[in-house]
């Protein structure tokens, strides 16, 4: 049996508790009619015609095309849409995993990443080293790699450290995979919302045969209410398997939902810019307050994404902090519990805080007052 999603749980225990959330893991959302005003002609006619019956399980040809767009190399056949990332990284696990294969993971992670393929096969876990900006060792995936290796995971920007990994390190994993014949699984759903769009790394899709895209609406685009994600591989027959498992969970995105996906899609660039300078402005408030309180917090600066994952060095502890917070303030913060790992020893002294919403200067404050 599977074991509960830590961070879920969390957030489910705690929910009505939460007056300012300083947990989310997204950027912030927009109200459905400012969504709807940005949509083109064909767009609108879609949204005024559009009609309820179910939809093709791999996702509409239209939507697949604007996904496709957002590649180098991939074409609509190469993309198959999910009920958010979270499907996506269920149904690629079981499409791609059998008992007899072992997978190699990065540690810290979203926790779907290791606790899904657990459930199947044998799984390694590297870390990702907080003595070093929280880089991969790729020597340390070649070392754990095995002869029955099928897959590779990883996810940069990472959740929840921030962490983009170096471009050279980048390049030397997709040349290990492809040497062994590997799929490299890129959880991309944090690009492109990165700090430098310099530390912009190619999508694994257009840089690896065996390379698969994981990404979805919900984080730079903050529209997590769509559940519009995807996977983008070069393998047409992957795809096929992929669409098969699908008809065994959600079948089919919501139609509503496509078409606004659709239109976040083709007007991406005024919203990432929105959402990015929302999480500009909030990371350099952030470490302005963890400058301030030091020592009693201290980080490797996010390159990405709209988490982190500071070190807090008070007498109490993590848990015993997150707790009062939001006891007391009703500030939610994440432990580092909710990050612990079944494959390798994490770090008990951190704590997750997301840096995407808009109303971070006022949760901020409040937070000050109970430090
Ligand atoms: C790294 C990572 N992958 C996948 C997901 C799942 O995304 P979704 O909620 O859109 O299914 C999340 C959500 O927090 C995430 O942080």
């Amino acid at each position: 049996m599977m074991r509960d999603f830590a961070l879920e749980a969390y957030f489910s225990d705690w929910d009505r508790a939460v007056r300012y959330n300083l947990a989310a893991s997204d950027s912030e959302t927009v109200p459905m009619a400012a969504l709807i005003a940005l949509a083109d002609a064909e767009d609108a006619a879609r949204w005024r015609t559009l009609r309820l019956g179910y939809t093709e399980p791999r996702g509409a040809a239209w939507l697949r095309d604007s996904i496709a767009a957002t590649y180098d190399t991939i074409g609509p056949e190469e993309i198959v849409c999910f009920a958010g990332a979270g499907e996506g990284i269920h149904v690629l696990m079981h499409a791609l995993l059998g008992s007899e294969d072992h997978a190699v993971v990065v540690v810290p992670n979203y926790q779907s990443a290791e606790t899904i393929p657990a459930s199947i096969c044998a799984v390694s876990g590297v870390p990702l080293d907080p003595a070093r900006g929280w880089t991969l060792d790729v020597e340390a995936v070649a070392r754990a790699m095995r002869p029955n290796t099928r897959l590779v995971s990883i996810n940069f920007p990472n959740n929840p450290t921030g962490k983009i990994l170096e471009r050279d390190r980048f390049d030397a994993l997709v040349a290990l995979c492809r040497s062994r014949g590997v799929w490299l699984f890129s959880d991309e759903v944090y690009r492109p919302i990165e700090r430098n769009e310099a530390l912009r790394l190619p999508q694994a899709a257009d840089a690896y045969e065996r390379g698969l895209s994981l990404n979805v609406l919900s984080k730079a685009y903050g529209l997590a209410g769509l559940r519009i994600g995807w996977i983008a591989c070069r393998d047409r027959a992957l795809c096929r398997r992929l669409e098969r498992l699908k008809h065994f969970l959600s079948l089919c995105n919501a139609g509503p939902a496509e078409v606004l996906a659709n239109i976040a899609l083709k007007s991406g660039a005024s919203l990432l810019a929105r959402n990015r300078a929302i999480a500009e402005r909030n990371l350099g408030l952030l470490s302005a307050f963890l400058a301030e309180t030091a020592p009693l917090f201290d980080w490797h600066v996010p390159e990405g994404g709209v988490v982190g994952y500071p070190r807090y060095r008070g007498a109490e502890g993590v848990e015993a902090l997150a707790r009062r917070l939001i006891e007391r303030a009703g500030v939610l913060v994440l432990p580092a519990s909710v990050f612990r790992s079944e494959l390798l020893e994490t770090p008990a002294d951190r704590l997750r805080i997301g840096f995407g919403r808009a109303d971070m200067p006022e949760c901020l404050e409040v937070l000050r007052a109970q430090l």
